[in-house]
């Protein structure tokens, strides 16, 4: 988690503009957002190159969709064979499409409602950025830090987390691998693809539960 990457953002994210995810996501835009077959297109590819880094070997196994938002990545991962469990905070995301596949779940992913070692895999696609995103922030540290326990204890060992996100700076993006691994005893590496093209880069936190 050493090297440093130029982020060249100008405009500002939804999560810089609004405090909350649910004064963002309106039924206006929740709307738009799951009509939108280009988002589709680009949830389902980073949950591809997410599903890779996995390294997953059965198809016989659980995974927990944290952040599901309408359904792209749970319904993709249902249709490639998946048990999913999709979670959200926001209800009216989970009536967009049919999400009774993938057991769709209202709640925080600061506080996961499972019992531990429930999962072999936890997927969070777009979501990380809204729980943190100041470094100053002591409550979105605090909330952070519920979630990276959270996401620790529901996960089975020697299974990992994947956790793809648009931190705004290299400190928000270290800061968050660091707590992490200081909260928990994870073991963990960022993957960062296209790292030089602001566009279209790509950022992964990968982690292992021993
Ligand atoms: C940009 S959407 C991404 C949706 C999804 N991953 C997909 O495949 O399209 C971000 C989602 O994160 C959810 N979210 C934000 N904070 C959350 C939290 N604390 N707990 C659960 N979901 C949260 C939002 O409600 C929203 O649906």
């Amino acid at each position: 988690m050493k090297e440093r990457f130029y982020f060249d953002i100008k405009t500002k994210r939804p999560e810089e503009l609004f405090e909350n995810v649910k004064d963002y996501f309106n039924s206006e835009n929740i709307k738009k957002y799951a009509k939108s077959k280009s988002m589709m297109r680009i949830q389902e590819k980073i949950t591809m190159r997410a599903l890779e880094l996995l390294e997953i070997r059965s198809s016989k196994i659980r995974i927990l969709d944290a952040g599901c938002g309408p359904g792209f990545a749970a319904l993709y991962l249902k249709e490639i064979g998946f048990e999913i469990v999709a979670l959200d905070i926001i209800s009216d995301f989970l009536i967009c499409y049919n999400l009774t596949e993938v057991n769709p779940l209202v709640a925080d992913m600061c506080y996961l409602p499972f019992k531990p070692n429930s999962f072999d895999a936890i997927i969070s696609i777009s979501a990380l950025q809204w729980i943190f995103r100041d470094i100053y922030n002591k409550k979105m540290e605090a909330l952070l830090i519920k979630l990276t326990k959270s996401f620790y204890k529901t996960l089975k060992n020697n299974s990992k987390a994947v956790i793809q996100f648009y931190p705004k700076n290299n400190e928000i993006m270290e800061k968050i691998g660091n707590l992490f691994i200081s909260n928990t005893n994870f073991k963990g590496n960022f993957i960062i693809d296209n790292p030089n093209n602001a566009k279209k880069r790509k950022i992964f936190l990968l982690l292992k539960k021993e």
